[in-house]
């Protein structure tokens, strides 16, 4: 295990459930829907939301404090002032540019690190014990360069990275196999994006490694034609969505969720969150996912899974494209 905190240098995030307050940045599609789907799951006690655009902002927070009543206790505020995220426990960044039908999380580079280097710094001066997490495209990217921008240690600033990804290897690894998502454990990792790669070699459904599974209910193994089917369906779904509905919400929105509940209920959860590798496998100054346990100390310890030859050359390319971009815009 690669650890990334100890005890002494962790933040301040509460355990207290009752007490915590998560701070959504960026009040459009998805800060809005991930803001709805906290209050929804209960993730947080508070749930602030923060956007320049003060008219959108205080209309969605009005919009959601009208449902409070048929949600766990909660409460929502909202402004276009930085004030609102004062101490919180967790910052989750959503704003930054869109994605256009035919382009890729990459294209947005240059506008979203931009965009970070204004608004991180006054919310490290209301929030400096928070821990970070970007959201925003290229995750991993923008993550690397949040680093680099804020100071913070790497357990305390890391990225959603491919949890997304990940749950939709499981959803569709799910409806080919047959067998509930709940019990399909597989990642993806790399990057949040077109060089992620599926980790075949430590898939498991049901505690039986899928390159095992024997098939059940008349349908066979996978075989590599289908599971590369798989692959490009998962990398490829984002655009599906966008391409149709202009950008993606309610599943980020969900895995966002899910990582401010590995932090504010402390549950060491494994998810596949972007974090600095430094000589993962000899891969080293990049941010990209692998899975981690995330807890109260943030994203504490990476996890070194059993790769085959090709994942660990596919994770390898994957960094080195993360590395091409990030120094390209001077990281
Ligand atoms: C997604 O994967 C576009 O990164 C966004 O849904």
């Amino acid at each position: 295990f690669e650890s990334l905190g100890s005890a002494s240098e962790a933040s301040a995030s509460s355990s207290t459930h009752k007490t915590s307050k998560v701070s959504i940045v960026g009040a459009g599609a998805v800060g809005s829907t991930m803001a709805y789907a906290a209050l929804m799951r209960g993730s947080a006690r508070t749930v602030a939301l923060y956007d320049i655009n003060a008219s959108k902002v205080q209309a969605e927070v009005l919009d959601l404090s009208h449902g409070i009543q048929f949600m766990p206790m909660a409460n929502v505020l909202g402004s276009d002032d930085v004030e609102v995220c004062r101490d919180s426990d967790v910052i989750m960044v959503t704003a930054g540019a869109k994605q256009k039908p035919g382009q890729s999380r990459i294209d947005l580079a240059e506008a979203t690190i931009n965009l970070v280097k204004t608004i991180l710094p006054p919310l490290l001066e209301v929030a400096p014990n928070a821990t970070y997490v970007m959201v925003t495209n290229p995750v991993d990217v923008v993550t690397y360069a949040a680093l680099k921008i804020t100071g913070l240690p790497r357990h305390q600033l890391f990225g959603s990275g491919t949890v997304l990804d990940s749950s939709r290897l499981r959803y569709v690894l799910a409806r080919e196999l047959g067998v509930a998502v709940q019990n399909v454990h597989a990642y993806m990792a790399g990057e949040h994006g077109d060089s992620e790669i599926p980790l075949w070699s430590s898939a498991t459904i049901g505690g039986v490694p899928l390159l095992d599974w024997p098939g059940i209910n008349g349908r066979g193994p996978l075989t590599e034609a289908q599971r590369e089917a798989i692959a490009n369906e998962v990398i490829t779904s984002a655009y599906s969505i966008i391409e149709g509905k202009g950008a993606t919400n309610y599943a980020v929105a969900l895995a966002g969720s899910r990582i401010i509940e590995a932090l504010l209920k402390d549950e060491n959860r494994v998810l596949p969150v972007s974090t600095l590798v430094d000589n993962y496998f000899s891969i080293t100054d990049v941010c990209l996912s692998i899975p981690t346990v995330v807890g109260g100390r943030g994203a504490a310890e990476q996890l070194r899974v059993p790769l085959s030859n090709a994942e660990y050359d596919g994770l390898k390319s994957s960094a080195q494209k993360l590395k091409e971009v990030a120094r390209q815009f001077g990281y």
